[in-house]
């Protein structure tokens, strides 16, 4: 068994922690969700979010990676043999997270080469679904392997498993020392030059005006609290992991507080540099604002092109730091997703890191083949929703009710952390993970059941839903229980109890 590795510094602990929150959702997501669900009124329902849910998860997290220093599967070993599985499922479900994550990030690389040059010319839209994406006519269809997405996904692959097999400070903590601060700069650049461009003040109106009516609305919680999790990647092991990885003292709390706010933060640059920008191009087409919002890859890889078109000067610079951005935002967040996969095989099966990082990491990037296919886009948008909607919010239910209420762990999560954190958590935290959390996304689940069973999801064919999304999420519930039936290798291991 290799020495359990450690982070360097706490500064590259929570450099770590904030690469994995800060990805693609700050910057393409979070924008039209709060401009969808409120305006400037959807700060009181994230807000709330962040403290009841977000933060809370985050320490809880944090605190069982600290104190059992393992692996999501290992740590919930240790708490109770019967909660291993849970582990697993979570590490399955970060596996898929991966398989297509890794193909968005290929398409940014893509997109920085394009930039030099705006190669996607004056028709952005059927320059990416038809030049790159060579997109399959009908959903469902999968076509042959687009070369063109193949060879940056092979790229970054090999990225990835370089970081990963130089280990934890060595290589995780390097690459986020270095990705995110070049980030923040880069997108700081972007968001003043958005600011300065005509009708930037429209789009920044439109983004805070707030419709305080809407909060009323069960459905606008339901998206903060959404937001949130996939936001801060709390409810599958990914935090769990990357604390596991502490030195014994460190400051639980704070760190959670940091991690969250710093997410945050990010999260309103990119509504400020987004909402400019889209105010910059209603002006130039002269619509409203409402007219030109959207989310997603539409926002990134077809709007933005129009609108860096439109650019005064300097187009292709801007490209560049706005597709660069989204490779940086996703690779440490890609990078977070491997890792807990990686550490969960390694103590599982007692096999060196290096393995561990191939034999998964070769598997995952043959399954994400599957995604650069004419038809990926599709396949992709299912199993996207889907482990969104149903895998991580079910199993970051699944952990709050089995931690809080089956294996009754809360008050030696508290006394532990505690002992360490300057910032003391109370009633209020317990309270928050064993009623708030679970009603809230009780209501999400049957929310999201009902509304499936009412109609597909994008009017797609049945089968498409059935193979990408319900069976991908029940094949990683059975293989969860599955593999935590088979033995630890590291018997050692699994002894020691809590060290710390
Ligand atoms: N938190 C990341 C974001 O906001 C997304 C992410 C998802 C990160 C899954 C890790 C794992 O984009
Ligand atoms: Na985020």
């Amino acid at each position: 068994m290799e020495k359990r590795q450690q982070w360097g510094s706490r500064y590259g602990f929570i450099m770590a922690a904030v690469g994995s929150a800060v990805g693609l959702g700050n910057i393409w997501r979070f924008p039209a969700v709060a401009y969808e669900n409120g305006g400037g009124a959807f700060f009181l329902p994230y807000l709330f979010a962040i403290l009841t849910a977000g933060i809370p998860i985050l320490i809880m997290e944090f605190t069982i990676g600290h104190k059992y220093r393992g692996s999501a599967p290992l740590s919930l070993f240790r708490i109770n043999k019967k909660a291993e599985w849970l582990g697993w499922w979570q590490l399955l479900i970060s596996f898929v997270i991966c398989t297509y994550y890794s193909v968005i990030i290929a398409w940014a690389v893509k997109y920085t080469i394009y930039s030099f040059g705006t190669q996607w010319g004056t028709d952005p839209g059927s320059f990416l679904f038809g030049d790159v994406l060579k997109l399959a006519e009908k959903p469902g269809q999968i076509g042959g392997l687009v070369p063109g997405i193949v060879v940056p996904l092979l790229f970054v692959w090999a990225v990835t498993f370089f970081v990963l097999y130089r280990g934890v400070s060595k290589g995780i903590e390097k690459l986020n020392k270095i990705f995110l601060p070049t980030l923040v700069v880069m997108f700081f650049i972007i968001v003043v030059r958005a600011l300065t461009l005509d009708g930037a003040a429209q789009g920044l109106n439109a983004f805070f005006k707030p419709n305080w009516n809407m909060i009323f609305d069960g459905k606008v919680w339901i998206a903060a609290y959404g937001q949130i999790f996939f936001s801060l990647s709390i409810g599958f092991a990914i935090m769990l992991t990357y604390s596991s990885y502490l030195p014994k003292k460190s400051d639980i709390n704070n760190n959670a507080f940091i991690t969250a706010f710093a997410n945050s933060g990010f999260e309103l640059l990119a509504g400020i540099g987004v909402f400019a920008a889209l105010g910059f191009m209603a002006n130039q087409q002269g619509v409203a604002v409402d007219e030109v919002v959207s989310s997603g890859i539409g926002l990134a890889f077809v709007v933005f092109p129009s609108i860096i078109n439109e650019f005064p000067g300097m187009n292709g610079f801007f490209g560049v730091l706005f597709f660069l951005s989204l490779v940086f935002a996703g690779m440490t967040s890609l990078i977070s997703i491997v890792e807990t996969f990686v550490a969960g095989i390694q103590e599982k099966f007692n096999v060196s890191r290096t393995k561990a990082v191939l034999t998964s990491g070769i598997t995952a990037t043959i399954i994400s083949l599957l995604f650069a296919t004419n038809g990926g886009l599709y396949f992709l948008d299912v199993v996207d929703y889907f482990i969104n909607n149903f895998g991580v919010v079910t199993a970051g239910l699944v952990e709050v009710v089995l931690i809080a209420w089956f294996f009754k762990g809360l008050n030696g999560l508290q006394s532990h952390a505690n002992a360490i954190s300057d910032l003391r958590v109370g009633g209020w935290w317990k309270f928050c993970l064993s009623v708030v959390t679970p009603i809230i996304l009780g209501y999400m689940m049957f929310d999201n059941i009902r509304q499936n069973l009412k109609e597909n999801y994008e009017g797609y064919p049945t089968d498409l839903i059935m193979y990408g999304g319900l069976l991908v999420v029940v094949v990683s519930i059975v293989g969860g229980i599955l593999l935590s039936l088979k033995g630890w290798k590291t018997n050692k291991n699994t002894e020691q109890k809590k060290e710390a």
